[in-house]
């Protein structure tokens, strides 16, 4: 089953341009290039308020979609992991949008979530990649990610089938609240259906990524650092390296870091930027400047523009194709798997089921 791969972690993650391509046609219409959602019997132009709950990997999808329905839905966003969400007593008000994420659609916190939130008069929307799962069976709307199994323990097609499908949603409630015009979806339509290219374009620095995980094997501490919609990528890149090579690894808002982390930062330290080029590149390109000084070493992950600004004196450079922001965050954790991926296997640790791991959590 795993073909020519070492794991499945691995085949998973060269799965992407296909699942990618494979979810987004249930999502997207090519003839006339609208987004389309699988059918549904309620008017989402009524929703004024969107709450998202997942656990993990799952979750920091959860997190770009927030950018993404607050900025071009206008639509307010409440976040919470799954194990916190109920026990904060949350406000849910009718005519509310409840999005539960997550690839096996059994986690225990994440199920307890959402019939917490039916109880309290919600729509039940959620993004799960086991259409047979409890959650899909107990969804008003479901959104299916069609990644296929995931055997490996640590997430990597399942999260960015997720973002494709929280893609396409913020799209659509665009649209439906008349904050997108027809031209807007056109645009962001030819950019989803370009997704799975940029996937394979990012998966062919594959090599490169692997020539220098070796750097960064030996680190006892990492930290990630993102601004923006990117932030959510460092967190999943510190979650992925922690799982699989059991190096202790942080994510952080790139503005944050001088507010504590920082403290951490020598020669021992690498730092991985994920930074694409854009309004929010040169306030990055200062918190590089804070690390350097601290002899801090850098692997910058950025487009050819970013990095002919600020590749030099980076210990290392992944460069990824231009891609437009609402694709962004699923090509960039492209390099962000396989980083971890090639540390992990420089380590020799056991990469698809990796110790106190597994794949469904249903307990609370
Ligand atoms: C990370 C990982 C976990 C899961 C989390 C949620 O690589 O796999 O963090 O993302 O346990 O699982 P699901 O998505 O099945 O609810």
């Amino acid at each position: 089953e795993k073909g020519n791969f070492r794991h499945f972690m691995q085949k998973e993650i060269y799965d992407q341009p296909t699942v990618v391509a494979q979810t987004l046609q249930s999502y997207v219409r090519r003839d006339d290039e609208s987004v389309a959602l699988p059918q549904i019997d309620f008017d989402l132009s009524s929703i004024k308020r969107v709450t998202i709950v997942a656990c993990g990997t799952s979750y920091y999808a959860g997190l770009v979609a927030k950018y993404w329905f607050e900025h071009f839905a206008r639509l307010p966003v409440d976040i919470d992991v799954a194990s916190e969400f109920r026990y904060r007593d949350p406000v849910l008000e009718p005519g509310g949008l409840a999005i539960f994420i997550s690839q096996s659609g059994e986690t225990a916190d994440t199920l307890a979530a959402l019939r917490h939130c039916k109880a309290n008069g919600q729509t039940i929307a959620v993004v799960v990649n086991v259409p047979t799962s409890s959650m899909a069976r107990e969804a008003d709307l479901l959104l299916p990610t069609h990644a296929g199994p995931e055997i490996g323990v640590a997430s990597t097609k399942a999260f960015t089938c997720q973002l494709a499908v929280l893609a396409a949603l913020a799209a659509h409630l665009a649209v439906k609240r008349g904050r997108m015009t027809r031209d807007e979806e056109r645009k962001v339509v030819r950019n989803l259906i370009e997704t799975p290219s940029a996937l394979n374009a990012a998966l062919a620095y594959d090599d490169a990524i692997a020539a220098m995980a070796h750097l960064i094997a030996p680190a006892r501490d990492v930290l990630y650092l993102g601004r923006g919609q990117d932030y959510p990528l460092a967190l999943e890149g510190a979650l992925k390296l922690k799982e699989i090579s059991y190096i202790h690894a942080e994510g952080y808002a790139s503005g944050e870091m001088k507010h504590g982390p920082i403290a951490l930062i020598d020669e021992h330290v690498p730092v991985i930027v994920i930074a694409p080029s854009g309004p929010l590149f040169e306030k990055t390109v200062s918190n590089m400047q804070e690390v350097r000084a601290r002899g801090g070493k850098i692997v910058l992950i950025s487009d050819a523009e970013g990095l002919a600004e600020a590749g030099e004196g980076c210990m290392a450079t992944i460069e990824m194709p231009q891609v437009h922001p609402l694709i962004a965050p699923l090509v960039y954790a492209v390099p962000v798997q396989l980083l971890a991926y090639h540390v992990a296997c420089v380590k020799g640790t056991d990469v698809d089921q990796p110790r106190n791991l597994a794949k469904s959590v249903t307990v609370e």
